[in-house]
């Protein structure tokens, strides 16, 4: 039988890897599951919860000692993998177009890792696609962020005290977040314009309500899978102009543009924010990456002569509740893939989904797009 264990995550996340509902589902599959204490309480969820679906609590160390397969957000600690068994197995976001650091760990101590934000982003892979969950929770979490922060409403009002005229937002990227910033803006009344260098988004933008600008020229690469692609020159100067254009009339900017494995390209410039309303905010959930305007501070937000910047991408772990409800389902949906019906692990590669996701196995690095970009 196969022991899942379920870390505490760092203190600046709220979320946890698995909620006492995914739990079971593990358990009826033929699993044992170890909690560390403590492991849901900033998800709002008690050690008590975890011990009714049929987990044992127990300590860190003992997870880091003896599950088979450890399930995470974040990855342990540096010293904790340092010390980790060869041939263990890991779950969780690795960020691995990014942290070398990890990539190297993982490799050097001869562990086997997947890393989910490596999910194919295919059909069949769409019930375990993290990315896609997550930042469904990011472009709500951001929208209700920036109607909080701005100093008027949203919605076009008529009262008896006269005409409220509605907001105005532009999103820069129409991925997931941007999509799902479009739908919650709208529901709250607002006009809404969608800037993204991908042409196929242009009817989704328009059936949510947006309205698409479009910069003609963008360079698209059928071998990215989907993804943007970086920008020729004449194209970044053209869509400058674009985008300085529309910001300028905008309340409130919302960047979301992202490009895998790389810095978030920058749209957005100190002469353009210099130009804009004061009271308007811009929320970039690329900040992490860079972000898309050219003054976010990522995890800081600044006063931009009047303009409220906010430079944030962990907009997942200010909703721990529902976005650990959604990992671990996603979570849940990945490992049917690889455990046996006696509940047993079973790693085949032949499988696209087990192919693509995994990071390392036993210490060599699988993954196709993080060798090149590691120059491996
Ligand atoms: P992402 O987080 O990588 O990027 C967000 C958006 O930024 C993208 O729409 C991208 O085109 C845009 N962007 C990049 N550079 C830009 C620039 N210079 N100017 C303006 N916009 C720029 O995207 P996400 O949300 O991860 O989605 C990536 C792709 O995967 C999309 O094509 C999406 O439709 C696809 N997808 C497919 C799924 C499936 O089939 N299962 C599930 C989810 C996403």
């Amino acid at each position: 039988m196969v022991t899942f264990g379920i870390l505490r995550e760092p203190e600046n996340e709220k979320r946890v890897a698995l909620l006492p509902g995914e739990v079971q589902t593990l358990i009826r599959l033929g699993a044992a599951v170890k909690v560390e204490s403590g492991a849901g309480t900033r998800a709002y969820t008690p050690d008590a919860l975890y011990s009714e679906a049929g987990a044992t609590i127990v300590s860190r160390r003992e997870i880091l000692d003896s599950a088979d397969i450890i399930l995470h957000i974040q990855p342990p600690r540096v010293e904790e993998l340092e010390n980790l068994a060869q041939g263990r197995v890991l779950i969780g976001m690795m960020n691995p177009l990014y942290d070398k650091e990890v990539v190297a760990l993982l490799r050097r101590r001869g562990l086997t890792s997947f890393s989910m934000e490596l999910v194919p982003r295919t059909t069949r892979a769409q019930s375990m696609d993290v990315l896609s969950s997550m930042a469904t929770v990011a472009g709500y979490r951001a929208v209700l962020d920036a109607a909080i922060r701005f100093p008027r409403f949203f919605p076009m009002f008529m009262t008896a005290a006269g005409t409220i005229k509605p907001a105005r937002i532009l999103i820069l990227g129409a991925g997931v977040a941007g999509l799902q910033a479009l739908a919650t803006a709208r529901k709250l009344g607002a006009v809404v314009e969608v800037f993204d260098v991908r042409k196929a988004v242009k009817e989704e933008v328009m059936s949510l309500g947006g309205k698409f600008v479009e910069v003609e020229g963008a360079r698209e690469e059928a071998s990215a899978g989907g993804y943007a692609v970086e920008q020729t020159e004449e194209y970044l100067r053209l869509q400058a102009a674009k985008i300085h254009e529309h910001a300028v009339k905008s309340d409130i900017i919302l960047c979301t543009a992202q490009i895998p494995g790389k810095r978030a390209p920058v749209l957005l410039l100190k002469n353009t924010v210099d130009q804009m309303q004061t009271g308007s905010v811009i929320i970039d959930i690329a900040a992490a990456t860079g972000g898309n305007c050219e003054l976010t501070r990522n995890g800081e937000v600044i006063d931009h002569h009047g303009v409220t910047i906010v430079g944030k991408s962990d907009y997942p772990s200010d909703m721990p509740l529902d976005a650990s409800r959604m990992y671990g389902r996603n979570l849940v949906n990945f490992l049917k893939l690889i455990l046996s019906k006696e509940g047993k692990l079973d790693i085949s590669f032949s499988d696209d989904i087990v192919a693509g996701t995994c990071l390392t196995f036993q210490g060599e690095v699988r993954n196709d797009r993080v060798r090149s970009l590691h120059n491996l």
